[in-house]
């Protein structure tokens, strides 16, 4: 999600904040970088992933060695479903981040994260933004979750709702799961890059695991220095695009505006429960 860093662009990028990859840059440590991490995730999300993003990884090539060329990535991409992928140098104020989603371009950082790096970084790298993300910008609907997201989050800051509307990101983009096949599937970019949070999200013990519902996301506070401690299910793209695109979230910023927060961790009385956690991750760390 973006911040505010700066508030024009750096030196060397446009006024839309965007940059050239500069494919060519790249050392073969980067490249390589990309291909063992891109190795671990592929071998570990079939089974796991939803099927629209495993569909999308093949449909798009990534798996063809090397950081993708983003100009190669985006003429596929393109053609399916007309998003395109744009560098910057790292986080770009809210309103371009959204003005870009909002015109179907998906920006990505363009470095790769050290060899140091491999399981825990701060800020998105290519492989996040890429791996993470871009699949699923392949299918229709998801693609059209995405633009309408960047449209409401144009909308969300004449209402100084960033806050609340960020979380929807945070629990359905980043981190959200979906029910599939008789089970549940990861959808969120934040755990399809992650391989700790891969497994942590679908088998572990410890977070809750809890129907999607509007409000209730938008009320509910995240953490972004650990594996999440709830994470919210939806039913389908279809019935998540449906739900956000009819719902006028207007008179819901004036609601929430006096509603408390709830904590990463709380389970509440209306809650559809899938899994109540243990806690047991967040509990040991805070123990350290
Ligand atoms: N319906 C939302 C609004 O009125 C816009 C939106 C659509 C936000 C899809 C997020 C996702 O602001
Ligand atoms: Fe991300």
């Amino acid at each position: 999600m973006a911040e505010h860093v700066l508030d024009r662009p750096p030196e060397g990028a446009a006024a839309d904040w965007t940059i050239p990859q500069d494919w060519a840059a790249y050392s073969a440590q980067a490249h390589a970088t990309w291909d063992l991490l891109f190795r671990r995730q592929s071998a570990q999300l079939p089974g796991r992933a939803a099927e629209a993003f495993l569909r999308g990884l093949d449909v798009l090539r990534l798996s063809k060695p090397g950081i993708p060329d983003f100009e190669e990535l985006s003429d596929r991409l393109a053609k399916l479903t007309g998003w395109r992928v744009v560098a910057v140098p790292g986080l770009v104020p809210d309103a371009v981040f959204f003005d870009h989603l909002a015109n179907r371009r998906f920006v990505a950082g363009n470095f790769i994260r050290r060899p140091d790096q491999l399981d825990y970084l701060e800020e998105p790298d290519v492989f996040h933004d890429v791996f993470g993300h871009v699949p699923l910008l392949a299918d229709p609907v998801f693609a059209d979750y995405m633009q309408a997201y960047g449209e409401g989050g144009l909308r969300s800051l004449s209402f100084g709702a960033l806050h609340k509307l960020a979380r929807l990101y945070w629990y359905t983009v980043e981190f959200g799961l979906v029910r599939e096949a008789g089970g549940l599937r990861l959808f969120g970019a934040g755990i399809v890059s992650s391989h700790g949070e891969s497994r942590f999200a679908l088998e572990d013990d410890s977070p809750n695991r809890i129907g999607f519902d509007l409000e209730r996301v938008m009320r509910t506070r995240y953490r972004i220095d650990d594996y999440q401690q709830s994470y919210f299910v939806i039913d389908s793209f279809e019935d998540l695009l449906r739900q956000t695109v009819e719902t006028d979230f207007a008179p819901l910023y004036a609601r929430l505006e006096g509603a408390s927060d709830h904590d990463p961790a709380d389970l509440l009385p209306g809650d559809a429960v899938i899994t109540r956690g243990t806690q047991a991750h967040a509990r040991g760390r805070a123990g350290r």
